[in-house]
């Protein structure tokens, strides 16, 4: 794929970071963070917090380290184009690879650009009595040519008390007395070591938005103070949840992030927003009914209830297949990843809606058959519950905050289009009238 010449920041991408990363143009980023997936082996499958989103991300290799290390060394190839000859990067990641990662690093940096192995020392539950506990992650930190942007002093530490103890008959680096000191203490505080000891973000967290690798904004708020300068692009290729685009944009540095699941680059959205980021721009949503059709289920599921402004239902048991509430009204919405839904779901929609003390409710499916027209009627007529079957189609009309579509390569050199300001979202209501008409 041919590089594009313009770079637009303040934009997430929902996309495979290698395909979105090949249309970046060469040496225009300053500064990247990635947390990929860390070869764990792991299946992580959890509900995101308030909205209760079902999140869940691979990490799982068929195949090996070496297929794990292929996939990412194709991925850390583009970003070292995309890395300005200033730029640093950190990547992170623990036990499991980070020995087979740094080689891969060594080998695409250059070894004498290898700067730190950062230890990022966290306290947590869970032990095996046959070995030590692990409690810590590695970052690999390298730039790409000997000169970069490394700004200690927003992060110094204050030195120990036994030091200030010892230094304490040193002025400066003069003795009293005129000798000269072997070391003076910086009145700004202590050198940042490479040892970092910093909390995670507990479960129960409010900062926690439900997600288990969600890294704690102290950590990015270390790596881009002193790694990058105001205004500098901070580039993010596995963003998640979006913790380093936020403390990007609190310490006024422009960014860009690119996840592969569109749940994720709907919850950075509103998170950008919480702290103050104006138009935040959506890249690569799913845009078609055949895009969203072959969405993993709960992505999907996800995607509705977004469009909804809705909130997801918890799990449990006996909720009757009911994924979600509109928003306001919170009337129940049931979404079917599939085509020609029929007679009986309806019926079985309409007990739930009427058990849950609601008379209205939302089926949604790609098309409906026509005996489930006609159960919606009968509902109508019989006992006054309103079941709207409202298809993807619809959703999928006017609204193109969410859906803002790859730019054509064809034009490369054009801003894309401005998406829509939080204001002039549409409403439920306006959705609603919008599937009647
Ligand atoms: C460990 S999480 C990142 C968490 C993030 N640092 C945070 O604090 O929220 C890894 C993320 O990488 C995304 N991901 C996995 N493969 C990807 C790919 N090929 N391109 C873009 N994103 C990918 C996953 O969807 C997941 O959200």
């Amino acid at each position: 794929m041919t590089p594009v010449g313009y770079l637009e920041t303040g934009v997430l991408y929902c996309d495979d970071n290698l395909h979105r990363l090949a249309q970046f143009p060469s040496e225009c980023i300053d500064l990247i963070y990635l947390d990929p997936p860390f070869f764990s082996n792991r299946h992580y499958e959890v509900i995101w917090g308030d909205e209760a989103e079902v999140r869940s991300f691979e990490d799982r290799w068929e195949g090996g380290i070496q297929v794990y290390v292929n996939w990412m060394r194709e991925r850390m190839i583009e970003m070292h184009r995309v890395l300005r000859p200033t730029g640093s990067i950190y990547l992170h990641c623990d036990w499991h690879a980070s020995h087979y990662l740094k080689q891969m690093m060594d080998d695409i940096f250059g070894e004498p650009n290898f700067q730190n192995e950062i230890v990022w020392y966290y306290r947590g539950a869970g032990v095996s009595p046959r070995r030590w506990a692990r409690r810590h992650d590695t970052i690999l930190f390298y730039t790409k040519g000997k000169d970069w942007t490394f700004n200690p002093d927003p992060v110094r530490e204050e030195y120990a008390e036994t030091t200030k103890e010892r230094f304490s008959h040193y002025i400066g680096n003069v003795r009293k007395g005129g000798d000269f000191g072997p070391q003076a203490l910086n009145p700004k505080g202590k050198h940042p070591d490479d040892v970092w000891s910093i909390p995670i973000v507990a479960p129960s967290a409010k900062a926690r938005l439900g997600y288990p690798t969600q890294k704690p904004e102290a950590l990015l708020e270390r790596i881009i103070l002193a790694s990058s300068k105001t205004n500098d692009i901070v580039l993010d290729p596995f963003a998640g949840c979006g913790t380093t685009q936020v403390v990007a944009q609190v310490h006024h540095r422009q960014w860009i992030g690119i996840d592969i699941s569109p749940t994720a680059v709907g919850l950075m959205k509103r998170r950008m927003e919480k702290v103050g980021a104006q138009q935040v721009k959506l890249v690569g949503m799913p845009v078609s009914e055949q895009q969203l059709h072959d969405l993993k289920p709960f992505e999907f599921q996800n995607w509705v209830i977004q469009r909804f402004n809705g909130t997801h239902s918890q799990r449990k048991s006996g909720d009757m297949g009911i994924d979600g509430l509109s928003f306001m009204t919170h009337d129940p919405i049931q979404v079917k990843q599939s085509k020609s839904v029929g007679r009986n779901v309806v019926d079985n929609f309409e007990t739930a809606v009427e058990r849950n003390g609601k008379s209205k409710g939302y089926i949604v499916a790609f098309s409906f058959t026509r005996g489930a027209y006609e159960e919606a009627a009968r509902a109508k007529t019989a006992k006054g519950i309103e079941i709207e079957l409202v298809t993807v189609a619809d959703l999928l009309k006017d609204v193109p905050d969410l859906v803002t579509p790859t730019p054509s390569l064809l034009a490369p050199e054009l801003p894309l289009p401005k998406g829509r300001a939080a204001a002039e979202l549409p409403t439920v209501d306006e959705l609603i009238d919008s599937d009647r008409s």
